[in-house]
């Protein structure tokens, strides 16, 4: 059927449903969320959507039968391998020699119970924790999945990720259908809630050790994410652990965490009030990403020295030239229309202006002293320094502003490029993939980690990050190519990986 609705009519909808249920839908999405809201204004016998919407602000019943339209219950047991590795080898195993208390976990757009099952199963084999209480509850908006859930009965489908082991120890085949047994069924109690009412029982202030809340902020407005991650904040106790899915992250959305990063995989710890321990270093990857140890240097036939190096040699040249030909024409670009010099200046966009023409000093003489500037001037004032050889100086600026935003993906880069060049190769890798993983757009750690790879002589690394940086580069934000590609253009730094590429083996 056809259904047509004014635009602002379909906008009013989509408000409402963002309001109350946290999901955002893209204009692409027009068409589907025309039939749906067709379909339910039949299903109630409301005839004008102010009706319907009128409907749907006082009837708990009818947003839950909305909620069934609206949201993607996907999920299956052990989805996200390498988070089921931190939780049984992290936290589990940090929470059975802490013998304290009770084990609290939430499991926060459970969906048909996959998930808190999977939990469920490890905490039953963590031997030391069966004999302390343990807690594990379920919560999902849509009534038709806590029903399945509460049934505990699963397709194939769902086990496609579980060990045989683990299917023969805690299910029973009944018919084409796998029955979780009672054991671990008892383990798990499921409630509908909505993660977007503030008042739900749910929440409870420090209460929970741990919260799975994945593949569910994805679908949600950002004013969303944002309420719904304090809520989550506030009912983790400190030290508390949050899993958030692969592409979720809570960078520019929350402070109030500390990022880990182990068994290759990615999560929160809730910080205690006064706990600032320096980011990353804590909970370091325990496996790098690139060969381990990593060798000592080869001589690439290319790049010699570090990154930062072929950056400001690459800088000079193209000074040198840009010098010779333009001079007069860039200093008439800079000239302030007060008369200042450019040194004196406290303007962020002359300084971005001067660090494109790689005038890194003026860049840095542009900026405000660290101590009262903003983020973004501390990254560019330690991007300036990175590149006019001050690598102490940029690691400090880039320290503190860590401090500040442990999830500031640029600081994080630019913390890489440091620490390589102090020597420090395992530390500076992993501060690329947390840039890349706090932000997967972001080309120049993929460009770094590749390069970083090659030397160390793991190729395979080398050609998956190098061939990334490619990608990304082609649609790269052209502020950030500025900011963070020493001087090189997006074709110069695509060419330099085609040319590293080709040097791995790889295709370019
Ligand atoms: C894609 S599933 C994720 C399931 C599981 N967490 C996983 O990662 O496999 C998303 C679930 O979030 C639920 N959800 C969406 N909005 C919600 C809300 N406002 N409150 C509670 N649950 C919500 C949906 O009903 C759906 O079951």
């Amino acid at each position: 059927v056809k259904v047509s609705f004014e635009s602002r009519e379909l906008d009013r909808f989509r408000e409402v449903i963002a309001d109350r249920l946290g999901l955002r839908f893209e204009n692409s999405k027009q068409d589907e969320l025309a039939q749906i809201l067709f379909a339910r204004m039949k299903a109630t016998s409301r005839k004008e959507i102010g009706a319907y919407l009128s409907c749907l602000a006082t009837s708990r019943d009818e947003l839950r039968a909305l909620a069934g339209h609206l949201t993607v219950p996907e999920t299956y047991f052990f989805r996200t391998h390498d988070h089921f590795c931190a939780l049984t080898n992290i936290v589990l195993d940090e929470r059975s020699h802490a013998n304290s208390r009770e084990l609290r976990i939430l499991s926060a757009g459970c969906a048909s119970g996959e998930e808190a099952y999977s939990i469920a199963m490890l905490v039953r084999d963590c031997l030391e924790l069966r004999q302390n209480g343990v807690t594990i509850r379920g919560v999902d908006l849509n009534p038709a999945v806590i029903a399945k859930a509460r049934q505990g009965r699963y397709s194939e489908w769902s086990m496609r990720e579980t060990k045989s082991e683990i299917r023969d120890r805690h299910f029973r085949k009944q018919g084409d259908q796998f029955e979780l047994s009672e054991p671990i069924r008892s383990m798990v109690e499921f409630e509908e809630g909505n993660l977007m009412d503030p008042s739900g029982a749910f929440w409870q202030r420090g209460y929970y050790d741990v919260i799975f809340l994945r593949n569910v902020l994805m679908y949600f407005s950002p004013e969303a994410v944002q309420g719904v991650i304090e809520r989550v904040a506030d009912s983790l106790a400190p030290g508390g652990y949050l899993f958030l899915g692969p592409a979720e992250t809570l960078r520019g959305i929350s402070q109030g965490f500390h990022l880990c990063h182990t068994h290759n995989t990615f999560y929160y710890c809730r910080r205690a009030h006064d706990d600032d321990v320096m980011p990353v270093r804590r909970y370091m990857s325990s496996r790098s990403a690139t060969a381990e140890p990593l060798a000592p240097p080869a001589s690439p036939p290319e790049i010699q020295g570090d990154w930062l190096k072929t950056i400001r040699l690459a800088s000079e040249r193209i000074e040198d030239l840009t010098h010779k030909r333009g001079k007069s024409h860039r200093s008439a670009t800079l000239k302030p229309e007060t008369g200042r010099t450019p040194a004196r200046l406290t303007d962020v966009s002359v300084a971005m202006d001067l660090l494109q023409q790689e005038r890194f000093s003026e860049a840095l003489d542009a900026l405000p002293l660290e101590s009262a500037a903003s983020t973004d001037v501390r990254l560019l004032r330690a991007v300036a320094l990175a590149n006019t050889g001050k690598l102490a100086e940029a690691e400090t600026t880039c320290k503190l502003l860590l401090k500040e935003d442990e999830l500031n993906a640029g600081a994080h880069y630019v913390m890489a490029l440091c620490l390589e060049h102090a020597g420090d190769r395992r530390a500076s890798a992993e501060h690329d993939q947390v840039a890349m993983y706090l932000d997967p757009s972001f080309a120049m750690p993929h460009l770094h980690l590749g390069l970083l790879a090659r030397r160390a002589e793991d190729f395979v690394t080398a050609r998956r990050e190098l061939h990334q940086a490619m990608l990304l580069l082609a649609r790269e934000d052209a502020s950030r190519i500025l900011l963070f590609g020493g001087g090189f253009s997006r074709v110069a730094l695509i060419e330099l990986c085609r040319r590293e590429l080709t040097s791995c083996g790889g295709k370019a």
